[in-house]
């Protein structure tokens, strides 16, 4: 092989398969991560996104299939690598009875960089006011955060995220999403997984959709949402306008009554909001288009799945 490591793409995963019994956790997937990118992991529950990041964390071997991880292979656990890897995985580990800083302390200890560094993560993640807190009296969501510091303590190129806003306030998360990027634009790789496919929507450059282990769906956001083709809803509360002409608004392809408002579909929604705008006024018009969640959904069904 004459490409060097460093030219490898952060990951490769061609035919991975996983099963433990009879569930087929992963089942045959593939795909590249560059270096660099954002890559979502979306998908219900049981679809196989922490069986498959594992294989690639080398928490997991896969039963066929090859996995490259910047260049190396994870399996078995590479030492060259771990010191390259970030992992805040579904269940983090954390030395429970230390403080929060204690915790991170150890956590630089172990992978020799320097203690003060702990001081820093902790103030990333926003947590300085929590540092002598014991690390089993913090809240579900604060400890998420403490396992995301963790993760960033040794600077690692590759990081691994694994649902890191699940138990996180509305503010929380916010911040975070300043960090990811903050961390992406320093050219770190980010693989991350969520249910949030609002947060899978604006924070990453490629989203790959997986249901019952088959990865179904695998592009930027803006593509996967334009692959779906859906019309753009203008919605018009149904005093100010009649259904009649709203029906006579050149580019309206649809309109029905639900509620008290009208809802007219179109292909041209600027053309449309403008003849809304001229003949009811633009107050309290709403329009919807779809996103990715629509994408989700129509790939992986509204039912809840066993
Ligand atoms: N250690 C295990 N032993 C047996 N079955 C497992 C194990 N881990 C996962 N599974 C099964 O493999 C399938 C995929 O699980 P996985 O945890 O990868 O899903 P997920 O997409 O991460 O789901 P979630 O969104 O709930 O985190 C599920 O059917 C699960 O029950
Ligand atoms: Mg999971």
């Amino acid at each position: 092989m004459s490409t060097r490591q460093s030219d490898r793409p952060a990951v490769v995963a061609r035919g991975v398969h996983k099963a433990y019994g009879d569930v087929r956790a992963v089942d045959g997937v593939s795909f590249t991560v560059d270096r660099g990118e954002f890559f979502g992991v979306i998908g219900p529950n049981g679809a196989g996104k922490t069986t498959l990041i594992e294989i690639l964390e080398g928490l997991r071997r896969a039963d066929t299939g090859e996995v490259e991880v910047l260049g190396l292979s994870p399996w078995p656990r590479n030492p060259a690598l771990l010191p390259r890897l970030g992992l805040q995985t579904q269940n983090s580990a954390f030395f429970t009875r230390l403080t929060a800083i204690e915790h991170l302390r150890t956590v630089t200890a172990l992978y020799g960089v320097d203690r003060r560094r702990a001081d820093d993560v902790l103030a990333l993640v926003g947590l300085t006011g929590k540092a002598s807190t014991r690390v089993d009296r913090l809240s579900g969501g604060q400890r998420q955060r403490l396992a995301i510091a963790a993760a960033l303590t040794h600077d690692p190129e590759l990081l691994f995220f694994d649902e890191p806003t699940a138990a996180v306030d509305p503010q929380a998360r916010r911040s975070l999403w300043d960090l990811l990027r903050r961390l992406k634009a320093t050219g770190k790789t980010i693989i991350y997984t969520t249910h949030h496919i609002d947060e899978a929507e604006a924070l990453c450059d490629r989203v790959a959709i997986v249901d019952q282990g088959r990865l179904v769906a695998l592009d930027t956001p803006r593509a996967l949402v334009n692959g779906l083709n859906r019309p753009t809803v203008v919605r018009v509360p149904a005093d100010r306008l009649s259904t009649e002409d709203a029906r006579g608004i050149e580019g309206v392809d649809a309109v029905t009554l639900e509620a008290a408002v009208l809802s007219l579909s179109t292909q041209v929604p600027g053309r449309v909001l403008a003849a809304v705008s001229d003949l009811a006024g633009p107050h309290e018009v709403r329009t919807h288009t779809a996103s990715l969640e629509d994408v989700y959904l129509s790939l992986t069904g509204r039912e809840y799945q066993p």
